[in-house]
């Protein structure tokens, strides 16, 4: 009988932050490296946000909280999602996070059995398949390639859905393409979803502040207010206000599923860390120049990144409207070989053996469900990403 359970069998350890720890162990070894593979902004968390977790700490806010957020924050939640996208929350229908993952989490056990169905766009986030597998249901993947923009169809949302599906996860804009639903074409999903009730929004808006040119961004409930009370509009801290590490996430949505949010929560960590929750406060009723200047920063290093890589031998990469990836395509170099007489196989053999031959790290399209592509994160300074892209270009040019 083995020691560890049944459960784990159907995970496996995120990709992404096993190509981010190989890339660390190699410049441990004094290796030249280049990681473009996590996906956390590059940037310091704003000083005001800062001072105000130094100044929680001094006033003693070191102990357990409510378990799913202190009221000035879920209040300033409630203030946000009514300031940037027009959905009117009351506290109780707040529930507040360790990181959006955690919020993701929750959700995923409080309400799947096993036999449910979960619909899940890919390319996704790596986590989406493992969390819904780990609460027992069973991921229904459907894909959009590169033709598509890496955006579904409302014809493909409608033929997956059975009467054993119980949410769809989008994700716009998306981890790892940054491809974003503009208002149209959220609105013919929004329209799909609307024939089929017993279908719930898992909206995760994680990256809704970082869009660029003249795209704008949309979230389900508020395209179709008559899906607010099957939606759960997931949003956070981290990628909006540079926070990974403070680990706060938050949600919207119906009182009862906010409820037995909470009661899964108060069984596993409690309540999401007291001073960072002082310091999400901060973030979302102090001054928000941060997004604008972070915004204008990353579209700056997306045109870079995508310009450069577009000239590289086999390489098509779209241009996103938002977040901080690229998800180029490399189906030009399947088949080719590096100058060591190793074919390039798939995506996984691409990833290695660029890291192999020129110490930058990527993460495989295959982690994310398409293949074959590569992610890059450009949340790096703008002369590594000059960089990382001539040792590409350089490396695509030695295959043959
Ligand atoms: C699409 C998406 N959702 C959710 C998360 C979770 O973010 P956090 O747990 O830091 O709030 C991430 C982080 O990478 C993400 O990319």
């Amino acid at each position: 009988m083995s020691f560890l359970s049944e459960t784990l069998s159907r995970v496996k350890p995120s990709p992404t932050i096993a190509m981010t720890n190989l890339a660390r162990e190699l410049a441990a070894e004094g290796r030249d490296i280049i990681s473009l593979s996590a996906g956390e902004p590059d940037f310091d968390t704003p000083a005001h946000i800062r001072e105000a977790a130094k100044a929680a700490i001094d006033a003693g806010q070191t102990r357990y909280t409510a378990v799913d957020g202190i009221p000035q924050l879920k209040q300033a939640i409630c203030d946000k999602f009514a300031r940037d996208n027009g959905l009117d929350y009351i506290p109780a229908q707040i529930t507040v996070g360790t990181g959006g993952k955690q919020v993701l989490y929750n959700a995923l056990m409080a309400t799947l059995n096993p036999g449910d169905e979960v619909i899940i766009p890919a390319p996704y986030w790596v986590s989406y398949p493992d969390m819904v597998a780990l609460a027992g249901g069973t991921p229904v993947v459907i894909e959009a390639g590169i033709e598509a923009g890496y955006r579904i169809s409302a014809d493909r949302l409608e033929a997956a859905i059975t009467p054993r599906t119980k949410w769809v996860i989008l994700n716009s804009p998306s981890n790892p393409t940054g491809a974003g639903y503009g208002e149209s074409h959220m609105r013919a999903l929004t329209d799909v979803l609307m024939r089929h009730p017993q279908v719930w929004i898992m909206s995760d808006d994680m990256y809704e502040h970082l869009v660029f040119d003249d795209f704008r961004f949309v979230t389900p409930a508020q395209v179709e207010p008559g899906l607010k009370d099957r939606t759960l509009t997931v949003n956070g801290v981290s990628k909006a206000y540079a926070m990974t590490g403070w680990r706060i996430g938050y949600a919207g949505g119906p009182v009862e599923l906010i409820r037995a949010m909470g009661t899964i929560q108060s069984q596993s960590t409690s309540n999401p860390c007291s001073v960072s929750q002082h310091a999400a406060v901060a973030a979302l009723t102090g001054p928000q120049d941060y997004i604008a200047e972070s915004r204008a920063v990353f579209q700056r290093r997306r045109d870079l990144v995508v310009s450069g890589l577009n000239q590289c031998e086999g390489i098509d990469c779209p241009t996103p409207e938002g977040a901080f990836y690229v998800y180029p395509s490399i189906a030009g170099l399947i088949g080719r070989r590096t100058p060591g007489g190793v074919e390039i196989t798939d995506d996984r053999t691409f990833a290695m053996e660029l890291l192999n031959a020129t110490g930058v790290a990527v993460v495989f399209g295959e982690a994310f469900g398409l293949a074959p592509h590569f992610r890059i994160s450009y949340a790096a300074s703008d002369a590594q990403l000059i960089d990382a892209i001539d040792r590409i270009r350089g490396f695509c040019g030695t295959l043959r």
